[in-house]
C-alpha cells in the first residue's frame, strides 16, 4: 500500500475518477466532500469500479476545526488533491463573495493544516482559464496570466499565487498546479460521470441532454469567430486521462522528484476542436443526430485555446490517450445510464 491521500471534492466529477485511479495504483484514499454538487452514493460506485471503498467524510473545507479533527482521525495523510470548489462561471459573477469565500478559504485552511499534520504535498486543480485568450497557440505554461474574466477564474489565479507565496515563505510543503483544459467524458463502466445541477452550462452535458431529449436544442454560441469554421476551439481532455495525470503528479511529490517546490503543468491533449467539429464527432461516433442551431456569442467566451502538453508529456511522463470518439461514446453511455437510473 502506498501513502494515504486526502481528496477534497472526491465525490465530484473529476474527483471521483481520480479516487479510482489513485486506488488502482495502490494509494489509500480519504474523501472529504460537502455534497453541495454531488451525491453520497458516488462512494458506492467508486467502490464498485475499483473494488475498494474509500473512507468518506461529509465535511465542508471551510470548517477549519472539522478538517483539523479529520487529519487527526486519519493519521498519516501524506498528500492532498484539492478539487473541492465552486465552479460555475456565470454564478460566480452573480455571487462573487460566495466564490471568493468558498474557493480561497478552503485552500487556506488546508495549507495551514498541512505542516501541523505532516502533510508533504498538495495538487491543486487549476484551469487553462488563467491564460485568457493566449497570444500564442498552443499555449505553454510560460504564457502570461491574463486578467480573469470572472470571479471563478480569479479564484484559480489567486489560489495559484497563495500556494506560491506560502511556499516562498518557507512552508515545508511541495505543490503541483495542474491547469486543466476542458474535461469531458465519463468512466468506461458508466458508473461515474458528470452530474450537472439544473440546466448544464458546459457543452457536453448540454449536448448529451439534448441527444436524449431532455433539452430541445443545443445552441452553438457563435459561428463568426476567427477560426476555420467560425465556432470556438477548445482542447477536450478525457476525464480518466485527466485523473491519471493526478496519480503521476502525486507519485512525483511522494517520491520527492520535483525540481522546484511548486511546479505547473498543462493537462490537455494538444489538439484543438471546434464546437461544430465536436458535434459532428458526437453524431458520427454514436450514430445519434443532434438538434442544434447557431446563436449569438456567449459573453466571456474565449475564441480559441488548446494546450501545449509537452511539459506534462516529458516531465511527468503523462499523455492523453483516449480518442475523442471513445470519449464522446463514454459521455453518451453515461447519459443513458442516468436515464436508466431515473436520475436525469
Ligand atoms: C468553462 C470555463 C473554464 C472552466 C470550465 C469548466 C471560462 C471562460 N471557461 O470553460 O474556466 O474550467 O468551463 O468546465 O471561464 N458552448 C456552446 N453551447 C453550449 C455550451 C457551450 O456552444 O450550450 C461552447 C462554448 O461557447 C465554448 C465551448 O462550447 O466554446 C465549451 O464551453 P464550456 O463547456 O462551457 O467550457 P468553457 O467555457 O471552455
Amino acid at each position: 500500500m502506498k501513502d494515504k491521500i486526502l481528496v477534497t471534492g472526491g465525490t465530484g466529477y473529476i474527483g471521483s475518477h481520480t479516487v479510482v485511479e489513485l486506488q488502482n495504483s495502490g494509494y489509500e484514499v480519504v474523501i472529504v466532500d460537502n455534497l453541495s454538487n454531488s451525491r453520497a452514493d458516488v462512494v458506492d460506485n467508486i467502490a464498485k469500479v475499483s473494488g475498494i471503498r474509500p473512507a468518506f467524510e461529509a465535511l465542508d473545507c471551510l470548517d477549519y476545526e472539522g478538517l483539523d479533527a479529520l487529519f487527526t482521525k486519519y493519521k498519516g495523510i501524506k498528500g492532498i488533491i484539492h478539487f473541492a470548489a465552486s465552479k460555475a462561471v456565470g454564478e460566480s459573477v452573480q455571487k462573487p463573495l460566495l466564490y471568493y469565500r468558498n474557493n480561497l478559504v478552503s485552500l487556506i485552511n488546508l495549507l495551514e493544516l498541512m505542516p501541523k499534520h505532516g502533510v508533504e504535498g498538495i495538487i491543486f486543480s487549476s484551469s487553462c482559464t488563467v491564460y485568457g485568450q493566449p497570444d500564442i497557440l498552443p499555449v505553454t505554461e510560460e504564457a502570461p496570466i491574463k486578467v480573469a474574466e470572472s470571479p471563478y477564474g480569479n479564484t484559480k489565479q489567486i489560489n495559484e499565487e497563495i500556494i506560491r507565496d506560502y511556499i516562498k515563505s518557507g512552508a515545508p510543503i511541495n505543490a503541483i498546479l495542474l491547469r486543466y483544459f476542458n474535461p469531458i467524458g465519463a468512466h468506461p463502466t458508466a458508473l461515474l460521470g458528470e452530474l450537472p445541477n439544473g440546466v448544464p452550462q458546459n457543452l457536453i452535458p448540454f449536448l448529451t441532454q439534448t441527444a436524449i431529449g431532455i433539452r430541445e436544442k443545443l445552441s452553438v454560441f457563435g459561428d463568426d469567430y476567427n477560426t476555420p469554421d467560425g465556432s470556438c476551439i477548445r482542447d477536450y481532455i478525457n476525464v480518466v486521462d485527466l485523473a491519471k495525470a493526478h496519480v503521476v503528479a502525486m507519485d512525483r511529490i511522494m517520491k520527492q522528484k520535483q525540481e522546484e517546490k511548486v511546479e505547473v503543468f498543462n493537462i490537455g491533449t494538444g489538439r484543438g476542436l471546434s464546437v461544430l467539429e465536436l458535434i459532428h464527432a458526437f453524431e458520427e461516433s454514436t450514430g445519434v443526430k443532434l438538434n442544434y442551431q447557431i446563436v449569438g456569442r456567449r459573453a466571456g467566451d474565449i475564441e480559441q485555446v488548446w494546450a501545449n502538453p509537452d511539459r506534462a508529456n516529458n516531465v511527468l511522463g503523462w499523455k492523453a490517450e483516449s480518442t475523442i470518439e471513445d470519449t464522446l461514446r463514454s459521455a453518451w453511455a453515461w447519459q443513458k445510464k442516468l436515464r436508466e437510473d431515473g436520475i436525469q
